[in-house]
């Protein structure tokens, strides 16, 4: 791999799937000074698009979309043919969503693939921007050959996208990096011509690529899952997590980002591609421990936030428990392998009566237990449990919630409360390693024994 800057220059480019990558590819892409047709399947999500109005919650998309509407360098098509007029590079941002075996299905980017090769008037650079086991390029490739018409050559190459859900476009405007993978020189230095002027750009061949988005969510999902697996330890010794992962991270090789406790990791990409990696691995011969366990240990942090409830007040049968977040992080409305789901379904498998609560994502399932506001999940409620920070929960006022919920316990699993103004109030907040776990008894355990002969026994 080599990394060099992004040369600039405007092309017509061709964006398939309007989701939260698509779209926001094409938006930007339009606002750097390009000529975008962005094709979408789904006649509602094209409606509304058309229509002006955006059908996913990203700040700072609506603006951008509405400018390159308006500038007439972003239009939105139901079909690749028109969309392909003139366009030298299609970016395949179709959903790559996860089968029970692990793998990603990648029917729907074999279909997209087909559509562009199929209506190509001319040769093409079919670009994957979804994640996708390393190989899959090359493959897609084959498929484009059999589809393309006489004498129209597709060459397929990887860029995976590495931009976070609620700053998305901030991410895909001021990239850390852009990857590009491509054994041909010429098609590389056309792609990373696209970007933004002057960001990092990594090449590397196509299987280097696709690996890169692999192994760099797996990675961040390890390192979540330590930050969890450290908090627990905290919660047994009594101490405070986020301290203590905050004295790991600021060391500068470790970093502070994504070590912070929480009901462990959700979302379309870290879950998928924990397990792509993982299936990758297997069908290789190459073992993946690390990843094995961080899976292993994001499943039990789910757990634990409904054990710590349970032990704080019992059987959870009858119990009326708010969940507040069950989008899968704050600031998005996405609620795909959302952690808040999770524990409201174990919750209600433990007879508890459920009430969920989101400040942006819509009930698309449970409806019967979905509250329209923080009041009417928390109203008499025996317990509350808060799963993303999002703004409106840590603005939650203690004097409000005593006075509002029937119980006086809070598992927040988000780090969202204050706990000693919290505990002023009567309620008893536990964390993810952190809170209010007041019946530990005084540490009594070996490290302290060297100071107390046995005879004398240890220290209560
Ligand atoms: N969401 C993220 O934060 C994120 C970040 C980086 C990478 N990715 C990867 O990017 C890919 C897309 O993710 P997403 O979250 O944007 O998915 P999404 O489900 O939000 O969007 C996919 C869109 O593609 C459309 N589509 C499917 N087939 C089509 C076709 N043949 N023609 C036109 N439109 C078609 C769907 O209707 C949908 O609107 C996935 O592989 C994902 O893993 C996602």
């Amino acid at each position: 791999m080599n990394t060099s800057p992004a040369p600039m220059g405007r092309r017509r480019v061709c964006v398939v799937g309007a989701g939260y990558v698509g779209l926001t590819a094409a938006a930007c892409f339009a606002h750097i000074g390009h000529d975008v047709a962005c094709v979408e399947s789904d006649p509602w999500r094209l409606d509304e698009l058309r229509q002006g109005r955006i059908p996913i919650h990203e700040p700072g998309l609506d603006a951008l979309v509405a400018q390159g509407a308006a500038d007439g360098r972003l239009r939105f098509y139901a079909e690749v043919g028109p969309a392909l007029l003139g366009a030298e590079v299609a970016f395949l941002c179709v959903g790559t969503p996860p089968q029970p075996s692990g793998e990603p299905n990648l029917g729907p980017l074999a279909v997209a693939a087909r559509q562009v090769a199929a209506a190509a008037p001319r040769d093409v650079v079919v670009v994957v921007k979804s994640t996708v086991p390393p190989g899959s390029c090359e493959a897609l490739e084959l498929i484009c050959a059999e589809a393309a018409p006489a004498g129209v050559t597709v060459r397929v190459a990887s860029s995976p996208e590495f931009l976070r859900e609620s700053r998305a476009v901030w991410d895909f405007l001021h990239p850390d990096r852009v990857v590009v993978g491509s054994d041909d020189p010429g098609v590389a230095d056309l792609i990373g011509g696209l970007y933004p002027e002057g960001c990092a750009v990594v090449r590397c061949d196509r299987r280097g690529a696709e690996l890169v988005k692999y192994a760099a969510n797996t990675f961040l999902a390890v390192k979540i899952s330590f930050a969890n697996e450290v908090a627990r330890l905290c919660g047994a010794l009594g101490t405070d997590a986020t301290a203590v992962l905050e004295g790991v991270g600021l060391d500068r090789r470790i970093g502070t980002a994504f070590l912070r406790p929480g009901p462990g990791y959700g979302g379309s990409c870290l879950p998928k591609d924990v397990a792509g990696f993982r299936a990758a691995g297997e069908a290789l011969g190459a073992p993946t421990w690390l990843a094995d366990a961080a899976e292993r240990s994001n499943h039990q942090a789910r757990r634990a936030v409904v054990a710590t409830l349970r032990a704080a007040v019992g059987s959870l049968a009858g119990k009326q428990v708010a969940v507040l977040g069950f989008a899968f992080k704050a600031g998005t409305d996405d609620t795909r392998d959302s952690p808040g789901l999770d524990i409201a379904a174990q919750l209600v498998e433990a007879g508890a009566s459920v009430r969920i609560h989101d400040p942006l994502a819509a009930p698309l399932s449970h409806p019967g237990l979905w509250a329209a506001g923080v009041g009417d999940a928390v109203l008499g409620a025996d317990a509350v449990v808060v799963t993303t920070d999002a703004a409106e929960y840590r603005s939650i006022r203690p004097d409000w919630l005593a006075a509002t919920m029937h119980g006086r316990t809070a598992v927040d699993a988000a780090g969202a409360f204050d706990v000693p103004a919290f505990s002023a109030e009567g309620i008893t907040v536990y964390g993810v390693g952190r809170g209010a776990p007041t019946d530990f008894p005084a540490v009594v355990w070996s490290p302290l024994r060297w100071a107390h002969p046995v005879s004398e026994g240890v220290p209560g």
